[in-house]
């Protein structure tokens, strides 16, 4: 027998095969997890998993665009589940790992790509939850910029590289909001946004119409809502149903799905809003968990309080 037959036949063996998918953990990348709902559904997402009857380890990529800011929190939450024995190092199915991405940060998005492919040959579930608000109510082109900057393009951008390297049946999700439903637009945005045939490109162009209007400051004569927040996400929901029937052509069954975290307290909406960031995160980890319902959805659809919703 030649070698290359024998290295066949042993590699082929069910054993092999057996122990080859026990040590392919499942991963899973969160962006902006140093803080408010990322870090509460990093945290999460480790306390539901273990709970689970599964036993394929699973990787929790913690991502922040702070080295510092994003190994502290990781060091935290460390500290904390270690006496609940499901990290690895403890005998548990858990992985904890920092990666620095910035969502504005070209290179630190395709290093983290590389990373990604190399280390982990591919990635089960994107969850895009970075995102900013400006606080207070300033508005003019710049306030628009900077937030479809990180919201918008920034999220766009992590999405372009890391989708291709989603696996078969995995899933992306976008934290969006109540703020970017279809309701803050007039009827002929609503109409031009919600087309079926809509590509990247051409959401693209709308995000632009919307940021020349408010330029040239006649938005509000054209129809546009006074909301860079809202837009942004109006952006990234649609985005998502793009993603999605992408997705369906490709025919990997990806999975991809927007969600409204709830107002949740955190840094962004500050200590009055109604949820803690625990809470936050529940629609976000049932979409990224849920083996029943999600998978029956239409695929590129937006979620709140674990229910498909009009967007
Ligand atoms: N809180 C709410 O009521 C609410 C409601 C609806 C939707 N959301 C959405 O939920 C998501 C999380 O918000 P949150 O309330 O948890 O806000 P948060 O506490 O302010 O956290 C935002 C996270 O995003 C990160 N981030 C910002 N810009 C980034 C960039 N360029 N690259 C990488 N990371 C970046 C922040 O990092 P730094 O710490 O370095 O700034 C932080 O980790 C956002 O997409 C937000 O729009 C929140």
């Amino acid at each position: 027998m030649t070698v290359t037959k024998k290295i066949k036949l042993i590699n082929d063996s069910p054993t092999i095969k057996f122990f080859k998918k026990m040590s392919t953990s499942k991963v899973i990348l969160v962006t902006g997890a140093n803080k408010g709902i990322g870090y509460a559904i990093v945290r999460n997402l480790a306390l539901k998993y273990s709970e689970t009857s599964n036993s394929q380890p699973l990787t929790i990529i913690l991502t922040a665009r702070d080295q510092n800011r994003g190994q502290t929190s990781l060091n935290e939450l460390e500290n904390e589940l270690k006496p609940k024995k499901i990290l690895k190092n403890d005998g548990g199915i858990i992985d904890l790992k920092f990666m620095q991405l910035d969502l504005l940060d070209e290179n630190s998005i395709k290093k983290t790509e590389e990373t990604i492919s190399r280390d982990c040959n591919g990635l089960d579930i994107l969850i895009n939850n970075a995102g900013m608000a400006f606080k207070g109510d300033s508005f003019d082109v710049n306030v628009v910029r900077t937030t479809f900057a990180t919201n918008f393009y920034g999220t766009l951008n992590v999405s372009n590289h890391l989708f291709p390297l989603i696996r078969p049946n995995g899933r992306l999700i976008n934290i969006s909001s109540n703020s970017g439903r279809s309701s803050i637009l007039s009827e002929k945005w609503k109409k031009e946004f919600g087309k079926e045939d809509l590509d990247i490109d051409g959401l693209i162009e709308l995000m632009k119409k919307y940021e020349n209007a408010v330029e040239k400051g006649t938005y509000q004569n054209e129809g546009w809502p006074r909301q860079a927040y809202g837009v942004s996400k109006v952006g990234l929901t649609v985005m998502t149903k793009i993603f999605a029937r992408r997705a369906d052509k490709e025919g990997k069954g990806v999975l991809v799905f927007s969600c409204n975290p709830g107002w949740v307290r955190t840094d962004m909406a500050g200590p009055s809003a109604s949820k803690s960031p625990d809470q936050g995160a529940v629609t976000p980890i049932f979409l990224t968990l849920d083996d029943d319902a999600v998978p029956k959805a239409p695929n590129g659809s937006f979620w709140s309080d674990c229910q498909v919703r009009e967007w």
